[in-house]
């Protein structure tokens, strides 16, 4: 498979900042391909380097084998792109908003109509087409900036987390619409702060981290890179969690690693019964359990293991939101 997109120490800085910090990657024809990161990481920046809305301060990139900055209308014509803060007008329909797409993408005048109707179907607005597109939904607006994106059928399609901040169902219906593209031959780089998105989505994943790749692989080779075994994950009060862990030490030779409220180990391969007799001991000592599971390395461990961080850290308070409901934390 060749390289739709090849980034080569690809470094931005911003005055003192280094927002991208020489950054390789490739992005092969047909796949999709995820940038995972937390806020600020340096996804964006990545995104409107290729886009060639922002300069490089150093590194090259090259779009099907064609320099970016030396060939910026060419290379901006094979791409789609949804920006993060999907900018619809407001005042137009849903109709009127693709059409003015089409416009700018010189789409034959004659074949208009006929791509604005795909369009409203493929983003299941056609009850909307009239409608004001600033009265739409969150989710709407999406589907509508999504559809616009694949207007003039790029090859390659830049999708800017586009999923954040739509509810559960939205989200399912928008990870359908993106598979399905695929599946129609659009290679697809896409970015998010959602490990379970990454991984449902992407043949491809890199995790960045203050703008710098930590990881890069498939899904499944990257949740090897936590380690061998099974991770045994606890909840439990914030004032109990030292002893706790300390009980494991002690009693079972785990080496937990604890984050507000929350310990984490990894485990040898799961046997049934450990669980209980970890709940036993914990019991023992009076720990509190609000949660306890084994389960298999998810990109969350992965990101542990390589940043000493939880992604959910650096895009939340550490105390889990379970903690939070029962009013501990
Ligand atoms: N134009 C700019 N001027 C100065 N600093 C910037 C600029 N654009 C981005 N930054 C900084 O560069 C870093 C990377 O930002 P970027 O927007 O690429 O992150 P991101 O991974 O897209 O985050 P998010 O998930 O919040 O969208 C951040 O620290 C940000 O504050
Ligand atoms: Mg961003």
């Amino acid at each position: 498979m060749s390289d739709i997109i090849r980034l080569e120490n690809l470094t931005k800085k911003f005055g003192d900042l280094v927002a991208v910090n020489n950054v390789s990657l490739n992005i092969r024809e047909g796949e999709i391909f995820g940038l995972l990161g937390p806020n600020g990481a340096g996804k964006t920046t990545i995104i409107n380097m290729i886009l060639s809305l922002l300069h490089p301060t150093s590194g090259k990139i090259f779009v099907s084998g064609l320099d970016v900055v030396k060939n910026k209308e060419r290379v901006k014509q094979q791409i789609g792109m949804m920006a993060q803060e999907t900018v619809v007008e407001p005042d137009l329909t849903g109709a009127q908003n693709l059409e003015l797409f089409c416009q700018l993408y010189h789409i034959d005048a004659d074949a208009i109509p006929a791509v604005v109707k795909f369009g409203l179907e493929e983003a299941d607005l056609m009850k909307f087409a009239d409608v004001k597109a600033g009265t739409y939904s969150g989710g709407m607006q999406r589907r509508l900036g999504l559809v616009r994106a694949m207007l003039q059928e790029p090859k390659l399609l830049l999708l800017d987390e586009p999923t954040t901040g739509l509810d559960v169902q939205n989200r399912f219906s928008m990870w359908q619409r993106i598979k399905d593209l695929n599946k129609r031959g659009t290679t697809l780089l896409l970015t998010t702060q959602y490990l379970e998105e990454a991984d449902e989505l992407c043949d491809r994943i890199a995790i960045i981290d203050h703008g710098k790749v930590v990881a890069h692989g498939t899904p499944s080779e990257l949740k090897r890179m936590a380690g061998e075994g099974e991770i045994l994950e606890i909840i439990t009060s914030p004032e109990m969690v030292q002893k706790a862990a300390a009980i494991l030490k002690a009693k079972f030779k785990f080496s937990p690693d604890i984050k507000g409220d929350r310990i984490k180990a990894i485990v040898p391969k799961s046997e049934a019964e450990k669980l209980t007799m970890i709940t036993k001991e914990l019991e023992k000592g009076k720990i509190p359990i609000f949660s306890i599971s084994i389960h298999l390395p998810t990109l969350d461990d992965v990101f542990i293991k390589l940043t000493g961080a939880t992604m959910r850290d650096t895009t939340q308070e550490a105390v889990s939101p379970l903690t939070r409901a029962i009013g501990r934390g």
